[in-house]
């Protein structure tokens, strides 16, 4: 059997997708994991929960890309036994997607699996990116849309956002290139924003006003809570949240240039090219 494959974990995301495009296009031979039923060829079923058909997938492959989907609190229980089967199996390469931030506390689920990747032996990168500029497409799109608004408890500290197609190009270029091996790279964008910017790029963007508000964290907890996500994760968003509005997340790095030889994309490339998303009517 041939174990020559890049093995994509949420290979039709907002990260992966955009990996399994950059690496098929450099004439790679990528195989997308999904949780769903197969419906294309390159594609694997496995759950990432339940761990089956990961061990399958990983025979087929000699390097890994691996994510902890949203909704997840216990990041380390999901990427345990993916950093575990990678080092039974004798993987050429690991890249590990967490989050920025993740290694201030050694006992956090991320930095867990992190630590695990790091000692397992294994040649590995880890990629820590900033808040997605995506968020705007995906996770705070209804309120944009419904009410024309931006409604986060997030005060006014500013956030250097990155757009998550330089998160796909970084994980591209690093799964496949073994210089840079074992070493952990914060990723942002190139400026740090607050949410009234934000608001402000995408309404001269679109030619309408989109307004941001700061809100009670207890309104975001029963938004979401509503829309059915799990208590942990709900809890695990407003904490990391909370950190957002003390200004942690205001760091800018250089990681995305120094890994890919150009500045990052910016605020206005991110709002040009997804414009058509915030036009509900
Ligand atoms: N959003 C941010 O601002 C931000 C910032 C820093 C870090 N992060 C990290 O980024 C990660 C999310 O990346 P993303 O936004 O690219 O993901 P995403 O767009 O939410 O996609 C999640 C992927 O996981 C797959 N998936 C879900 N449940 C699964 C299961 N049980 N088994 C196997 N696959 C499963 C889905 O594919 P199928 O539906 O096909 O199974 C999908 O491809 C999280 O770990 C988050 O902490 C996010």
């Amino acid at each position: 059997m041939n174990k020559d494959k890049i093995l994509i974990i949420g290979a039709s995301g907002t990260v992966g997708s955009e990996v399994v495009n950059l690496l098929r296009n450099s004439g790679h031979d990528v195989l997308e994991s999904t949780s769903r039923s197969v419906t294309k060829e390159h594609q694997i079923q496995l759950d990432l929960v339940t761990g089956e058909g990961v061990n399958k997938a990983f025979d087929l492959s000699d390097r890994v890309f691996l994510i902890s989907p949203p909704g997840y609190a216990d990041q380390y229980a999901i990427l345990s036994p993916l950093i575990q089967e990678a080092k039974r199996q004798g993987l050429k390469k690991v890249v590990l997607m967490t989050a920025m931030g993740a290694n201030v506390d050694e006992c956090s689920p991320f930095r867990r699996a992190e630590l695990e990747l790091e000692n397992s032996g294994l040649q590995y990168n880890i990629v820590r990116p900033n808040w997605f500029l995506q968020n705007f497409n995906t996770f705070w799109l209804k309120e944009i849309n419904e009410q024309r608004k931006i409604l986060l408890p997030t005060g006014d500290a500013k956030v250097s956002f990155i757009d998550a197609r330089d998160i796909s190009e970084v994980v591209a270029k690093l799964i496949v290139d073994d210089n840079n091996c074992n070493k952990a790279f914060d990723l942002t964008g190139k400026e740090a924003l607050d949410h009234q910017q934000v608001a402000k790029v995408i309404s001269s963007e679109i030619n309408e006003d989109i307004i941001y508000e700061d809100i009670d964290p207890s309104l975001l907890r029963e938004r979401l809570l509503n829309a059915h996500l799990p208590k942990e994760y709900v809890d695990f968003l407003l904490t990391i949240l909370g950190f957002l509005k003390e200004g942690y997340n205001e760091r800018v790095t250089q990681e995305v240039k120094n890994i890919l030889g150009r500045e990052p994309r910016d605020i206005s490339d991110y709002v040009k090219d997804y414009k058509e998303v915030w036009n509900a009517n």
